[in-house]
């Protein structure tokens, strides 16, 4: 508790500092074009007409049968939306569109490799190989409505087609992202009780193949040695004639998906009508303990609010070329890159690399080919991409009308330059505050209706009612200037139903922080806690500060804190860590790990090293820290807790405050000294 107080009060700190910036407008012709362009829309989305608001995002969809009950509260905080209606997602991002836009790209893949062609698959194509793969899954794995599959795939045109094949059958799909370890897809598919993981031989990463299948064999241990086994394995290829991993295929276990399909060339399956509260998907998320949690996401109301906002927030229209540069294995990708633009018919661009390879023009020749007008990444890209070729985008011949940046707080020298130079000027940017959790946006400008102002996200979104609480449940008032908890007063259709198989750790971490009344029914007495500290101008801009809880947003990206701890004491040797994080000029934040060994440790091993490969290991290669620090003990309380804010402000080179009342003052000093020398 302590320590999250101190947290919190840095971050307002850190508010005080920060200037108002001044106000930028869309262009005419942006306006003149827009989905969106009528003030009243908020009037519609006041609390007042709360909730049957939602309708309005509802009915942008095609219902197999119309719901009665928009939003049921009988199970606070469990909300169901749009009760007694039947729908199926993948209905709707293909078989809809089939009458007016069958030859129209559904997706555009294209490959890192850059003398590789664009695989340009139409939404007739995709019909096609959605049905015949739902068919496979349903026929040959044998799963239907309400089973879990683990997907664990990169960025591949297959991605989509298997998410898609799985929400035709109402199988709940779980994607793990493709750069996450096979220890953490392991995890994931034990905790989600999947039976079948679906992925992929392998991928180019930085002119690289990059063996995938590896780590398939070592989640598929991980998951039994969790209790949970998997019968089956489908391994989709990157390239149709070769298998592109080193790594054997088991036999009885490991399928290739080209030898099976053969089988069900012309299938078709009838996309299930499922009830709009049947989970679509889980997606896995950091917290402040341990284990991941899945968070659970509806089909109706989720597709209803990921239209809407791709609509409303992105202005897609049917004949847009949109780009969202993210991961299809994080939310942003879920419901930005797949979900909501084909669900509004729009033609999704797909990328296969990194983005400054082979060099710092990449991205731009490929807007620049593909004519996108509508592009879509994160801060620590745009750092990066500004970092590697500051001068790139005005050389090749490309317009954006509209940006996003997403994921963590941007800079506004960052975003001035993405406006400027990247967006030439005539992009309306949108700075989109949500998470994992929420499904869709919660605060964002309506990019024809407000004026962009750098490093805040803007005003709440249609029908999200947000609040500052300080850390007393007190109301912290609109042009304060203070920094407070910022929640949510109201469910929407996009917020995640549940933690799989953990209600009562959903309700504890979102929800009881500022519940007004344990057994109430009433929405009301239960206002979302996201977990981020915010401050809100007195024109209803909110500026969202950061993590208010044990979470690093790397790269725009979560990492619990106990997550990267529990790997550090994989090493033998380590006794105890500490994890925190190390402001990045690219990454955002990065971690920084202390450990303390064990009495008679082997001091000839790079014990450094040893620690950096178990949270490769336990995570991923996004998890690597930048140092790992062995120190002689932690700063500790009297009551034996590990003062992480007094490590953070060594990291970081900050004021390291009062550590007389610690049980061992003297420790700082060393430890600094260690760290940042004399
Ligand atoms: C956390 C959620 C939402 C998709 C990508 C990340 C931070 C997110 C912003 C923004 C400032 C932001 C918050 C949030 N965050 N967007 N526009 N400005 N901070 O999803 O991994 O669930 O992380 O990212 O701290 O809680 P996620």
């Amino acid at each position: 508790m302590e320590e999250k107080e101190l947290v919190a009060v840095n971050e307002a700190e850190i508010a005080v500092h920060w200037q108002e910036e001044e106000y930028f407008h869309p262009s005419s012709q942006f306006v003149a074009q827009a989905n969106m362009t009528d003030a009243a829309i908020f009037k519609r989305f006041s609390l007042d007409n709360f909730p049957e608001c939602f309708k309005e995002y509802a009915d942008l969809l095609s219902w197999k049968q119309y719901w009665h009950t928009t939003l049921d509260t009988s199970d606070a905080p469990c909300w169901k939306w749009f009760v007694g209606g039947k729908i199926n997602a993948s209905y709707n991002c293909i078989d809809r569109h089939l009458d007016a836009h069958k030859n129209k790209a559904a997706i555009i893949f294209v490959p890192e490799p850059e003398d590789e062609p664009h695989e340009v698959v139409s939404y007739q194509e995709l019909y096609v190989r959605v049905n015949e793969f739902a068919a496979l899954l349903q026929d040959f794995a044998g799963l239907k409505r309400g089973d879990r599959v683990t997907i664990h795939m990169p960025m591949a045109t297959e991605l989509p087609v298997t998410m898609l094949a799985c929400a035709r059958l109402g199988v709940i799909h779980s994607v793990v992202f493709g750069g996450f370890s096979g220890q953490a897809c392991g995890e994931r598919i034990a905790d989600s009780g999947s039976r079948v993981l679906i992925t992929m031989d392998g991928y180019y990463r930085s002119g690289k193949l990059l063996d995938h299948k590896e780590k398939a064999d070592a989640a598929v241990a991980v998951a039994l040695k969790e209790g949970q086994q998997v019968d089956k394995v489908l391994v989709w290829q990157r390239h149709r004639d070769k298998y592109a991993s080193d790594t054997p295929m088991v036999d009885g276990r490991d399928y290739l998906v080209s030898d099976l399909l053969k089988q069900y060339r012309g299938r078709r399956i009838d996309a299930v009508a499922l009830p709009a509260e049947d989970p679509l998907f889980l997606m896995y998320t950091s917290g402040t303990t341990g284990r991941p949690k899945g968070c659970q996401h509806s089909v109706g109301g989720y597709m209803a609010y990921v239209t809407g906002t791709s609509k409303y927030i992105q202005d897609i229209h049917p004949e847009d070329v949109y780009w969202c540069m993210a991961d299809i294995g994080w939310i942003t990708g879920h419901s930005y890159i797949v979900y909501g633009p084909l669900s509004l018919a729009a033609t999704s661009v797909m990328y296969e690399g990194v983005p400054t390879y082979p060099d710092p023009g990449r991205a731009w020749r490929i807007a620049e080919q593909l004519d996108v007008n509508i592009f879509h990444t994160a801060p620590t890209t745009i750092r990066m991409l500004r970092k590697a070729g500051p001068d790139e985008p005005p050389k090749y011949n490309y317009h954006f009308k509209h940006m996003t940046t997403v994921g963590e707080p941007i800079e506004p020298e960052v975003w001035r330059w993405y406006h400027e130079v990247v967006g030439k000027g005539e992009a309306a940017i949108v700075d989109t505050w949500w998470q994992t959790e929420t499904g869709g946006f919660l605060c964002s400008t309506i990019p024809a209706l407000h004026p962009m102002k750098p490093g805040s996200a803007g005003p709440a979104v249609p029908g999200i009612h947000p609040i500052i609480y300080d850390e007393d449940g007190e109301v912290v008032p609109t042009g304060s200037g203070k920094a407070g908890n910022i929640c949510i007063q109201n469910p929407w259709p996009g917020a995640f139903q549940t933690i799989w198989g953990d209600r009562q750790r959903y309700v504890d971490t979102y929800y009881a922080r500022y519940c007004k009344d344990r057994n109430s029914k009433d929405w009301r007495d239960w206002p979302y806690f996201p977990g981020d500290a915010a401050t809100e101008a007195k024109d209803g801009y909110f500026r969202i500060l950061g993590r208010v809880d044990d979470v690093i947003n790397v790269a725009g990206h979560r990492l619990g804190t106990k997550e990267l701890e529990s790997a550090c004491l994989m090493v033998n040797e380590v006794a105890e860590a500490s994890v925190v994080a190390l402001a990045d000029e690219l990454r955002g934040r990065v971690p920084d790990i202390y450990v303390s060994l064990k009495p008679g440790h082997d001091t000839g091993r790079n014990i450094e090293e040893e620690v950096s490969k178990a949270i490769e290991i336990a995570i991923g290669k996004i998890a690597r820290p930048r140092h790992v620090y062995i120190v002689p003990d932690m700063p500790k309380t009297r009551s034996g807790k590990i003062m992480r804010r007094v490590l953070s402000a060594i990291s970081n080179g900050t004021d390291i405050g009062d550590v007389t009342t610690l049980a061992n003052p003297e420790i700082v000093e060393d430890v600094r000294k260690l760290v940042q020398g004399e």
